[in-house]
């Protein structure tokens, strides 16, 4: 695992894009696995930037997304497909086909699952943009997951919905339940980055880096993944243990055994 320390939002951006467009660079048909909240704006924003500047194609690029909320519609202002629209997809030229997120407001959830896992077998994701949860959960898999989990519906944690209870007028309109990709699914991906920002999030990063694996921890399993990358800033990583190893440009660099 390797960790680089960021000082905003912005440098996250250009950190990660660097991630990206070296895939995206090397095969035009490449699968990224993409993530909501607010730790990949800056991604998505240098995104923007890039293609508007360098005309970095998504023409033939397929998405993946982590996960949907269950019971609002996808075009209600909180859903994921309306996050996703906003802040990346209406802005680069990617083809409306190659998108896929869950669909959260069907009849068959169960079957919903079903078809986002074989989206997820025939569509092997090249690199996955995760966030972290304050309670350690990757996507929405919830402290207590199982790390063979594939595409599941889950009944959210009250601290999970209490956080992004900022995104809605009311915790009351804060949905309870969700689909997510399950914890095998995202082990499948080749390369990880993951993104975190705030003092909020510095026990679960500890944890993930420096902690027992443990379902406790949801994103603890990430150390037993080849090839992950953490971008994070000094307050996610205040509790860290571990001690730079590397500084250039002022950006430090932490090299992790797992
Ligand atoms: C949500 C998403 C996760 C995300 C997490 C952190 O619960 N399902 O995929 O990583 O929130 O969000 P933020 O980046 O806004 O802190």
């Amino acid at each position: 695992m390797e960790v680089i320390q960021v000082r905003s939002i912005e440098e996250i951006g250009q950190v990660a894009l660097r991630e990206v467009l070296a895939v995206v660079k090397r095969n035009s048909r490449a699968v990224l696995g993409l993530a909501t909240g607010s730790s990949p704006i800056g991604l998505y924003h240098a995104m923007i930037k890039d293609h508007q500047k360098n005309k970095t194609s998504y023409a033939n690029i397929r998405t993946i997304n982590l996960d949907e909320y269950v019971g609002i519609e996808s075009s209600h202002s909180q859903s994921y497909r309306t996050f996703m629209n906003e802040h990346l997809f209406n802005h680069i030229d990617i083809n409306p086909k190659n998108i896929h997120l869950p669909v959260g407001n069907g009849d068959d959830l169960r079957l919903e699952c079903e078809r986002y896992e074989r989206v997820l077998q025939e569509n092997n994701v090249d690199l996955q943009i995760l966030g972290i949860g304050s309670n350690g959960h990757i996507a929405f898999n919830e402290p207590g997951t199982s790390f063979h989990s594939r595409t599941h519906v889950v009944t959210l944690d009250e601290r999970t919905r209490q956080d992004n209870a900022r995104f809605f007028n009311h915790l009351d309109e804060v949905p309870k339940y969700a689909i997510t990709m399950g914890i095998e699914s995202i082990l499948r991906a080749k390369q990880i980055v993951l993104i975190a920002m705030g003092k909020n999030k510095a026990k679960a990063v500890a944890h993930m880096i420096g902690g027992s694996v443990s379902t406790d921890c949801p994103a603890s399993v990430l150390q037993l993944h080849p090839n992950v990358v953490v971008i994070a800033d000094e307050e996610a990583l205040s509790e860290l243990k571990v001690k730079p190893s590397i500084l250039i440009d002022g950006v430090k660099l932490f090299k992790c055994n797992g």
